[in-house]
């Protein structure tokens, strides 16, 4: 009972206190991307050959400055600045992506966004907002609270065989250690499913899997802040993610598949390269 009660009363804060600003930050940060599309003029390379340019940095501080503000307490962990220590004894984690999708922004290919995640101790994402502003369209779920995509609610497919279902993919940038499997993979998914898509945003092929667009999404070699945001979305919409081994996924491990639960066992078998029966 005293379980039940923490929860509910953690449900209710996190739909009522932490959302409004998640998204007021998603908001402002995605339309400075907005303004800048096309008009950016700082282009880096980073260690690991991603893209980062002065947007991606800007629209960081925009978030991180309002989450600090709001709250004092839970550690961030953003990824062009890193992790920014809260209270020690703080069970919540912030995780920030400025911008997902920056190749695609850089090249004026309209298919990017801000991702928001937080993570709770025990429950893992519990809450995300994702919002691609070119679109103007804002995703958002917080824990029992369902999945929404504006104001209205959204859930995965129901598509049942993973030969009728649409995919999206992604390929690491770290192609000495993926590549070649990953053209391997990426040649059997597409045989076993209807057919695949690679868009360049994690983020916003996990949402569109919580929408049902997608059916199924995989990808090797993602950070947590291509993922929280999307995951605790995804969750709230009835979708299913797990480790590409089938394991339980916990925020820090790499690989991801997701899916509308339907088809998550023989995808996890296309994946790994045997049949499901
Ligand atoms: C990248 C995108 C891309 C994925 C890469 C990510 P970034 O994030 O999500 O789709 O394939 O693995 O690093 O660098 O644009 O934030
Ligand atoms: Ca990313
Ligand atoms: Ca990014």
């Amino acid at each position: 009972m005293a379980k039940q009660k923490k929860n509910a009363a953690l449900e209710k804060h996190l739909g009522t206190v932490v959302l409004p600003v998640a998204k007021k930050a998603a908001l402002e940060a995605g339309a400075l991307i907005k303004r800048k599309f096309g008009k950016f003029k700082n282009l880096k390379f980073k260690a690991d050959t991603s893209l980062v340019t002065e947007v991606d940095r800007e629209s960081e501080k925009i978030i991180v400055t309002a989450l600090r503000k709001k709250f004092p307490q839970h550690h961030i962990l953003a990824e062009e600045t890193g992790l920014s220590q809260g209270n020690q004894t703080s069970a919540f984690r912030w995780h920030i992506d400025p911008l997902d999708g920056t190749t695609n922004f850089v090249h004026r290919f309209p298919m990017f966004c801000v991702s928001i995640g937080l993570e709770a101790e025990d429950l893992g994402p519990v809450l995300g907002v994702i919002y691609h502003p070119i679109h103007n369209e804002l995703y958002w779920a917080s824990h029992g609270g369902g999945a929404f995509h504006g104001k209205n609610r959204i859930h995965v497919s129901k598509t049942k065989e993973l030969s009728q279902g649409l995919l999206s993919t992604g390929f690491s940038l770290r192609r000495e250690k993926f590549f070649e499997d990953e053209l391997a993979t990426f040649g059997r998914m597409s045989k076993s499913s209807h057919a695949l898509r690679r868009t360049g945003s994690a983020a916003l092929d996990l949402t569109l899997v919580a929408t049902g667009q997608f059916d199924g999404f995989w990808e090797r070699g993602l950070s947590p802040w291509d993922m929280a945001a999307a995951l605790a979305i995804l969750g709230e919409a009835g979708g299913v993610y797990t480790r590409i081994d089938g394991k339980n996924f916990r925020l820090g491990d790499e690989s991801i598949a997701a899916t509308n639960g339907l088809i998550h066992q023989e995808f996890l078998a296309a994946l790994n390269g045997f049949d499901a029966d």
